[in-house]
């Protein structure tokens, strides 16, 4: 009886999470979105703990106290960090949560082989899971160490690192016909050590600005890992939710990839960043023309239009509050102010528009890159907040850049173009920006929100002065 209203709440569950999917594809019902995988997740975890208690061997309560102890554990670490982590660490909180998925399907998966009786169906799913775990495992570390500047986020070129990666796919299959023909622990074990180093090294591999491709892969990665891990033990959830973050996340790389024009096959393969030229740090290409918050307080006053392109500095500054606010000041003197958003600004998906979003800016004026290119030469001034790459006119002029093919904001063809940054710092892909150094671009340096907010002060004075 128990096992079956668990069963009937796994489905409720399951429907939940694909409409939780659904309502997180549009901001306007982002919010319902999250509320309703809050819910299917609450739900699915009580529904486990059912069966978990109806289907095991031990007395209930031990059964119950133990599951108590683990989810106390986890849901304490999960509330302490959602709690604490700033919004420009995300991503790599993310990564991070990605290995523990990869972690649990080994772990699931070296569990089944020792309990469960052998079957080649069976083995099959071990070893999948396995192979599909220990990769997203390193690979998700080296993510995290990267998003964290904790490792040079520059790719790692070994000598044949393509010939490695295949020999490494081959010598695994390998070894997967000898474990399904009953070679026992040895073959599942020299896999797992070369699927850990596969995994390390398909990520080492990339370059800094393709890191937003791999976040969205390990995603996908990590979902086909609890799909694994959910055939191993029969849960039926666990399959479907790991496939709808699986696909989900494939789908996710897909639009990445066509937004960076890198190819879909060269990223599952771990082998794209790493051609084109070497990394141009911090090189100057001539003079820069320094500007001042009240000098772009008066342009701003007399533009007609205005298009704000945010990048990851405005996440760091939290300037979105002030930028917010300068948005609703300019649109009160009749000027026309939008938002042109990069698909890969930020450091993670959507990271302007969640902070945009946050920040109240309404959605109509919030506006991708393919929508606003066309407008900019008709543009008065663009005001680049703490965003470096996503304008870096060297991805489509210069072929041997590290960053070449990847479409970004035009932002050189508006009138006037206004970089809020601190220093002439490269940006996450560690090459010059050309864009800096144009006759129509002056440099507003400083902290993003404080020269945001100089700006607003200036425009106050301006108007109780008028
Ligand atoms: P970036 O190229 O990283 O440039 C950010 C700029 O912000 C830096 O040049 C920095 O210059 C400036 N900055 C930092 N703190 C600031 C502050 N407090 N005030 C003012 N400016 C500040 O950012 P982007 O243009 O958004 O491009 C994103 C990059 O990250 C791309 O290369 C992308 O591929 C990569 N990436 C994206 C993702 C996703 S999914 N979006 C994931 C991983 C990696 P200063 O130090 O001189 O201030």
């Amino acid at each position: 009886m128990l096992t079956s209203i668990a069963q009937a709440a796994y489905v409720v569950a399951a429907v939940l999470f694909v409409l939780s999917l659904a309502g997180l594809a549009r901001q306007e019902t982002a919010r319902r979105g999250n509320v309703l995988g809050m819910v299917g997740m609450g739900l699915a975890l009580g529904a486990t703990v059912i069966l978990a208690a109806d289907t095991s061997e031990r007395p209930v309560l031990v059964t119950m106290l133990l599951v108590a102890l683990v989810l106390a554990i986890g849901a304490s670490v999960g509330t302490w960090r959602a709690r604490t982590v700033e919004m420009t660490q995300m991503p790599e909180l993310i990564a991070i949560l990605h290995s523990f998925v990869g972690l649990a399907a080994v772990l699931v998966g070296f569990n089944s082989y020792l309990t469960s009786e052998p079957s080649i169906v069976h083995d099959v799913e071990v070893f999948l899971g396995v192979l599909i775990g220990a990769v997203t495992f390193t690979g998700s570390i080296v993510a995290y160490l990267k998003l964290a500047a904790k490792i040079r986020s520059a790719p790692l070129v070994l000598p044949a690192r393509n010939v490695l990666n295949l020999v490494a796919i081959m010598v695994s299959l390998g070894l997967g016909v000898w474990f399904v023909l009953g070679g026992g622990i040895v073959p599942l074990l020299v896999m797992t050590a070369i699927a850990l180093a596969l995994g390390w090294h398909l990520v080492a591999a990339i370059g800094g600005g393709d890191m937003p491709v791999v976040v969205s892969m390990l995603n996908s990665y990590s979902g086909w890992a609890a799909a694994a891990a959910g055939l191993m033990l029969a849960n039926d959830l666990l399959i479907i939710t790991g496939a709808l973050v699986g696909s989900s996340g494939a789908i996710l790389s897909y639009i990445m990839c066509r937004a960076m024009n890198r190819s879909f096959v060269s990223v599952i393969l771990g082998g794209f960043g790493t051609e084109g030229g070497t990394v141009t740090a911090g090189d100057q290409q001539g003079e820069h023309r320094e500007t001042f918050a009240a000098d772009v307080a008066e342009q701003l006053a007399a533009a007609r239009s205005v298009v704000i392109v945010p990048g990851y500095g405005m996440a760091v500054a939290k300037a979105q509050y002030p930028v917010a606010e300068l948005v609703a000041r300019l649109r009160g003197l009749g000027v026309e102010v939008r938002f042109g958003v990069h698909p890969v600004a930020g450091r993670l998906p959507g990271h302007m528009n969640v902070l945009l979003a946050e920040a109240k800016v309404p959605y109509d004026i919030v506006l991708e890159m393919d929508e606003i290119n066309d407008d900019l030469p008709e543009t008065d001034i663009v005001l680049v907040i703490g965003a470096n790459d996503v304008v870096n006119p060297a991805a489509l002029d210069d072929p041997t850049s590290p960053i070449a093919g990847m479409p970004v904001l035009e932002v050189w063809h508006a009138r006037q173009v206004v970089v809020f940054k601190r220093s002439m710092a490269t940006g996450y892909a560690g090459v010059q920006n050309p864009l800096f150094f144009r006759e129509n671009t002056a440099m507003l340096f400083g902290d993003a929100k404080e020269q945001t907010e100089a700006i607003l002060a200036a425009l106050r004075a301006h108007a109780e002065l008028a």
